[in-house]
């Protein structure tokens, strides 16, 4: 899709289609929809009083010629409810273009433009907004579909911000959209693909076509170097799968920045890579256990935002750390009542092969440290119980460090998504207690979330640390207005604008976004 911006009036565009936000209750006498009113015959106030649309978010409004009045260039029109003016914000942009780019495309439109209409704020960071919900709205999982599959697009999207926009600030931050969308999408396809096709190893290829594409460092562990760093915990999770582990490492630094000078602040994101979780022998029940191909989530999250990453060059280096592999029953599984020793020198008894996530996290964030990381945040499918807590609508957050956690739900709340934190008292280590080793991977039925942030906290020993479980999030069991059914890409746009809080944080001197 060709991507434009516009500093000149929308009348004049010349798209196929115009898509403009209209909200609750607004009125067809004043202000901009009076304009547009006039430019269009008098067919707003018609729509308006009709009823047709009140406004409201997701609703929508579709005509043909409304050129009537000889006023528009386009020879469609769709207008778009955007709910209450007050609470219209960059995420309701991004919703407005995905909801827009959406309902065209089903009607073979070509070329769209989109008149966002958020007044008074950063043009720039509306474009980037708007574009990127624009691509995240026309992502289908239909990949595999030879027949009925959505072979319509859009070909080209023209962001119009107005007469006397500033056209460069514009165009910057429709690049912006354009890298942060794609990458959500690069997310959300590999969390999509099947097990069979996204093995460790073909992660690892994907990361290191991310790495070469856009200039990241790379190292990818194999079994032997796990096995030298004393992985024992990730080990114990691969052991019953036939497809060899990779652990991805991928390092971004700012441009004249070599390396890491000691206690200096590093960011790293580490992300739970099981391409596929059976349970091992702990083995899951059958029924919708084919959605267990989307374990690898947290690990294709850091792997998107890293890709963004290397394209917007923040000022402040950030690592990402990929644990990947298969969690498999068979002879050589590990069995429940294991003991395994995992890099911190731990010794974990594993209760239930099927709670493998917190055990490769663990690892993960063992190694994120020993490369100097001051600062971790791990993101992971981790629990079913999140989901019976929060649902598909909140991601849940834990951690140790509360500055930390705050700026990461401002981060996501900037950019529409929710995050709800959950406590993370040190009685709940009272429930991984072993008897025979340090700990033990599961705590018992209560508080099954926390329990398992509870497990990775024991190896976040000295970090600022939080963790995301974004088990219920990540995967959308029913389609939006704004976006398909299936893989969500939850967090990557979050993590990405909370390294540019950190990065506006850090240009100013104050070094804020966590200690
Ligand atoms: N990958 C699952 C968690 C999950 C469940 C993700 C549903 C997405 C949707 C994880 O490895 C798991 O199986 N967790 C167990 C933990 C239990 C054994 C303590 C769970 O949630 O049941
Ligand atoms: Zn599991
Ligand atoms: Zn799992």
């Amino acid at each position: 899709m060709e991507i434009q911006t516009s500093d000149g009036r929308y009348a004049e565009t010349d798209v196929q289609a115009l898509a403009v936000a209209v909200f609750k209750d607004e009125k067809a006498d004043e202000g901009f929809l009076k304009e547009l009113d006039a430019a269009t015959g008098g067919l707003v106030s018609s729509i308006l009083e009709a009823e047709e649309l009140k406004g409201k978010e997701g609703e929508m409004a579709y005509v043909h010629l409304p050129n009537a009045g000889g006023g528009l260039k386009a020879r469609r029109l769709l207008l778009v409810g955007a709910g209450e003016k007050d609470d219209y914000k960059l995420s309701q942009v991004s919703q407005f273009a995905g909801a827009a780019v959406r309902h065209l495309r089903a009607r073979s439109v070509k070329s769209v433009g989109l008149v966002a209409r958020l007044e008074g704020a950063d043009a720039g960071r509306v474009a980037a907004a708007a574009v990127e919900g624009a691509l995240i709205g026309l992502f289908e999982p239909d990949k595999y579909r030879t027949v009925d599959k959505e072979e319509r697009t859009v070909d080209r999207l023209v962001v119009i911000g107005g007469e006397g926009a500033d056209a460069e600030a514009l165009r910057r931050g429709a690049e912006r959209g354009r890298v942060v969308g794609e990458s959500v999408n690069f997310t959300r396809d590999l969390a999509n693909e099947p097990g069979a096709y996204m093995t460790p190893t073909i992660m690892a290829e994907r990361a290191q076509q991310i790495a070469n594409e856009f200039g990241l460092e790379i190292d990818v562990l194999d079994q032997a170097r796990m096995e030298e760093e004393g992985m024992g915990a990730f080990l114990s999770v691969a052991r019953g799968s036939d497809q060899p582990p990779k652990m991805m490492i991928l390092k971004y630094m700012p441009e004249g920045k070599t390396s890491i000078n000691d206690g200096e602040d590093y960011l790293a994101l580490v992300g739970k890579g099981i391409t596929f979780d059976t349970g091992g022998i702990s083995l899951k029940p059958g029924e919708n256990m084919e959605l267990m191909k989307y374990d690898m989530t947290g690990g294709a999250t850091v792997l998107g935002v890293m890709r963004a990453i290397a394209q917007l060059k923040p000022p402040v280096p950030v690592l990402g750390v990929v644990p990947a592999t298969e969690n498999m029953p068979s002879g050589k599984a590990t069995k429940p009542g294991d003991v395994v020793r995992a890099m911190s020198g731990k010794t974990i008894e594993v209760i239930n092969t099927d709670a493998e996530g917190r055990l490769i996290l663990a690892d993960g964030v063992s190694y994120a440290k020993k490369l100097g990381a001051t600062r971790v945040i791990d993101m992971a499918t981790l629990t079913g119980a999140v989901s019976i807590a929060l649902g598909d609508v909140n991601t849940g957050i834990m951690g140790t460090d509360q500055e930390l956690i705050n700026e990461v739900i401002e981060a996501g709340r900037e950019v529409g998504e929710k995050f709800w934190q959950l406590p993370l008292d040190k009685e709940y280590t009272k429930q991984i207690k072993s008897d025979i080793a340090d700990i033990k991977n599961v705590g018992g039925r209560k508080a099954g979330t926390i329990t398992a942030a509870a497990f990775i906290k024991e190896f976040a020993d000295g970090l600022s640390w939080a963790h995301l479980d974004i088990a219920g999030t990540a995967w959308g069991d029913e389609a939006k207005p704004f976006r398909s059914k299936g893989p969500t890409g939850v967090a990557v746009r979050t993590l990405l604008n909370y390294v540019e809080r950190v990065s506006r944080a850090a240009e100013a001197g104050d070094g804020g976004g966590g200690t």
